[in-house]
């Protein structure tokens, strides 16, 4: 029973709808809103608490792109908390493949840098207790109906997962719709090294599917972003059955997984093999690298290399 969760990126999408199923259910006592703007997760705490009748919304400001702003805001976390929902992350948009002073390019320090900081801070000062969700996607299986190719790196060595984190990997051409799956793949697989590592908690990864109702696509390039939204989204992804839900499916996905016993520690949940929505099952049945510990442990060893 999870009564103190925090969530990031809470302000909107994924996060803000899971903080709202999670305060519907009778045992939770507070959801911390993790954000990176003060108006935004404002807001969107005066929104949650008129939806849900509850007063029981916190927030603590936070850029998961940067260590030491996280580093502040675990200093605010005083009371400990029973699971954490490292949401806030994506495509980012323009900015993906800058590099940022910790020498993740954007996209990897926003999904990845700040939430191994936020957990590592949060275990040493004794201030976690149940479990951590992270949200992967499909991206990292591929879709084959779709074209989007499984994550094939040719080792997952430290070597390799850290030139996917600095872009190198990618060559001068940086695609984040490309990238975005090998930096879900890297965090997926610190999670399940974490899994090991700390037996006594829960680390979980679910991906929400292809959810409707998030700032997602708005991060993508203009010709995509516009075929999703207006094409794939509403007419192509519904006709073909099992690629796409509300944004409330979606979110039930992340509070099953901190919440039912079903959802097992080291485990990397998402739809069936090449859907996007509908039941969730075990990535490891048919995406067997994720079995394998020495990349699970090469991929936290090269995330630390990030980290001063
Ligand atoms: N939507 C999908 O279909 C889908 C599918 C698979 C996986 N996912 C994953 O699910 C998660 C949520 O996705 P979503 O679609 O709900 O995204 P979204 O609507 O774009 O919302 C992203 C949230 O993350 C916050 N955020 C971004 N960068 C941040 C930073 N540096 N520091 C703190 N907060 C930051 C945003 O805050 P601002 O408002 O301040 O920008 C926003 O609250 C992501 O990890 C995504 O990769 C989504």
């Amino acid at each position: 029973m999870n009564e103190s969760i925090l969530i990031t990126g809470a302000n909107i999408g994924l996060g803000k709808e899971t903080a709202r199923l999670l305060a519907l259910k009778q045992e939770t006592k507070k959801v911390i809103l993790f954000c990176r703007n003060q108006a935004k997760a404002e807001a969107a705490k005066k929104d949650l608490e008129e939806q849900t009748g509850k007063k029981i919304f916190e927030i603590i400001i936070g850029d998961v792109s940067d260590a030491n702003s996280v580093r502040k805001a675990v200093e605010k976390i005083k009371e400990p908390i029973d699971a954490v929902i490292l949401n806030a992350g994506g495509m980012v948009g323009k900015m993906a493949g800058k590099v940022t002073p910790s020498g993740m390019n954007e996209l990897a320090a926003t999904n990845i840098l700040g939430h191994v900081i936020l957990v590592e801070e949060l275990i040493k000062h004794d201030r976690l207790k149940k479990a951590v969700l992270y949200p992967s996607a499909e991206a990292v299986p591929g879709v084959k109906m779709l074209g989007m190719k499984p994550v094939a790196m040719k080792t997952s060595s430290a070597d390799e997962f850290a030139a996917v984190l600095d872009g190198s990997y990618f060559g001068n051409k940086f695609d984040a719709v490309q990238a975005y799956g090998y930096v879900k793949y890297a965090a997926t697989m610190w999670m399940l090294s974490m899994a090991r590592k700390y037996p006594e908690l829960k680390f979980v990864v679910v991906s929400p599917g292809n959810t409707k109702g998030t700032l997602a696509p708005d991060n993508l390039p203009p010709a995509m972003k516009f075929m999703l939204k207006n094409f794939m989204m509403p007419v192509v992804f519904p006709l073909m059955g099992g690629m796409v839900h509300e944004l409330e499916v979606g979110a039930k996905r992340f509070v099953d997984g901190i919440s039912d016993d079903q959802y097992k520690s080291g485990v990397f949940y998402a739809s069936k093999e090449g859907k996007l929505s509908g039941d969730v099952v075990d990535q490891s049945t048919f995406f067997t690298a994720l079995k394998n510990t020495a990349f699970q442990d090469n991929a936290d060893k090269a995330i630390h290399r990030f980290i001063k």
